[in-house]
Order: structure tokens, then sequence, then C-alpha cells
């Protein structure tokens, strides 16, 4: 969505312009479609009909030499609830701009409609996935801040560490508790930076007691590591009071498996 990224041909450069010129004259490639995908989470719906609009202006030269637009795709980045006070728009919001931007531009520019493809990610199975966690030490800087250890972290979700990503966190085994405190939930892994959630109020927890953090469902165990040698924790499918693990607790064994003597 911006011009300074690693990814893709800028319209703004020409670069666009050009790759799309050289597909159309290549003996060996056919140009299927045109993909872009502005980043993710986008909790504004805006974005993507303003890109759609741009992308289909600057495709107008192309769309009078005949290029047939056989597939589209706006990307992903559809948002997901992670704050309680930052709630995204629903899919059919989603939806409904960019198929009323999508037919809008095609009937303006008299071409045909092309195969919409979406790149859902995340909002597929960020909340189906709920964090557990069990509380360790408490560390309390007076006037400071009140630390809660966790027995993750950075290891099972770097997102809060990578790009200050936000949480929501409850006491799981607390949720009928008032007696509230604000605290900072720590991760278990050696580097200060690793934080899950700032300053945030709960029942006051002891060693032992379980905090939760909802939407975790995404880009944690796959953006997950083993630091500080750590194994990582097994996945249950919880589903009508029933429950089956569906990927196994990771094992000092099975860290030290590909490692030769
Ligand atoms: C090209 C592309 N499409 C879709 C996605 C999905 O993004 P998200 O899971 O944030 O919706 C990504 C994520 O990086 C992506 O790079």
């Amino acid at each position: 969505g911006t011009l300074d990224v690693k990814f893709g041909f800028s319209i703004e450069t020409g670069e666009s312009s050009i790759a799309i010129k050289q597909a159309l004259d290549s003996s060996n490639l056919t140009l299927q479609g045109i993909h872009f995908h502005l980043g993710s989470p986008i909790f504004e719906l805006e974005p993507y009909s303003a890109a759609i609009d741009t992308v289909f202006d600057s495709l107008k030269p192309f769309f009078r030499q005949g290029l047939d637009l056989k597939k589209f795709s706006p990307g992903g980045g559809f948002a997901i609830g992670y704050l309680q006070q930052q709630l995204p728009p629903s899919i059919g919001d989603y939806a409904k701009v960019i198929t009323s931007m999508l037919k809008n531009k095609c009937d303006d520019l008299g071409i045909n409609y092309p195969e919409l493809i979406i790149e859902p990610g995340r909002s597929i199975v960020g909340r189906a996935g709920v964090a557990i966690y069990t509380v360790g030490v408490t560390k309390v800087i007076p006037n400071v801040r009140t630390y809660v250890s966790l027995d993750g972290g950075m290891g099972d979700n770097i997102r809060p560490a990578l790009y200050e990503a936000k949480y929501e966190a409850v006491a799981a085994n607390k949720m009928s508790n008032t007696d509230f405190e604000t605290v900072t939930l720590a991760g278990k892994y050696c580097e200060t930076g690793d934080i899950l959630v700032k300053d945030v109020s709960l029942p006051i927890l002891d060693s032992g007691d379980l905090v939760a953090i909802p939407a975790s469902g995404a880009y944690c165990i796959a953006l997950s590591s083993n630091y500080n040698m750590n194994p990582r924790p097994e996945i249950v499918m919880v589903s009508d009071g029933d429950s089956r693990i569906i990927r196994k607790r990771e094992t000092y064994q099975d860290l030290m498996a590909l490692d030769l003597s």
C-alpha cells in the first residue's frame, strides 16, 4: 500500500506499467490478472476502494489496447478484533466495498468483470485461537509497574515484540473476581522486550493462575520459534465441550532431533 516497501511493482514509479508491458510482450508469459495487498490488518474500508480506483485507473492504457483482465485480487488484510475498543468491519462490509468499487470501475471502463480472488488470511483463523498461559512469579516495582511472568511469550507470540501488536487478556480461572489491579504480562524469554500485554487490568493473579489471550489463532504458532531452546506448546481443538490435541507439545528430544554429535 505504500511506496517504500520490499513488495510489488509501484504504480508511482511507473514500474507496474513496465512489468505489465513486459508480460504482455513476452511470448512465454500470459498475464492472467492483477493483484495487490495493502498491508494488514486494515480496520478501514476506504483503502480498498481507493486502491481499486487507483489500480484500475493505472490500467486504462492497457484496457484501451485490449488487455483482458481475467483475475483480480485485492489481497487480504481483513482485520480481526484483537481489542474490545477496536472492532473491525464485518466481512460483508469488506465484500460490499470491494465488489461495488470493482463493478463500478469495470462498468465505467466497459470491460468484463474479472474473477475476484481474495486472500482472507487471519480473518479465517485469528479468533479461533486462544492462548492459555500459567502465571509464574510477580515483580512489583513500587510506583512504577507490576510485572506478572507467564510460561510463554515471544516464542509462541512474537507479534507484540515484533511490531507492538496489542491484545486483551483475561484471568481464565478468576473470571468473576472483582479485585482488579493493573499489571504487565511478561514472557519467559531472556529479552526485556518480551512483553505480551502492557498495563492491563486483571484480577489479582497468583502463581498457578491461568491467563487467556484471545485472538491468538493467527501469526502466533506460524511465527513461533524455539528461542532459548524452549519447546512449543501443544494445540488443543475445543468444540461443543469436547477437546482433542491437534498438535503435540514439543519435547527437548524434538529440539535436539536434527543436531549431529
Ligand atoms: C499477499 C498477501 N495476501 C494476504 C495476506 C494475508 O494477510 P492477513 O492474514 O493479514 O489478512 C498476506 C499476509 O502477509 C499477504 O502477504
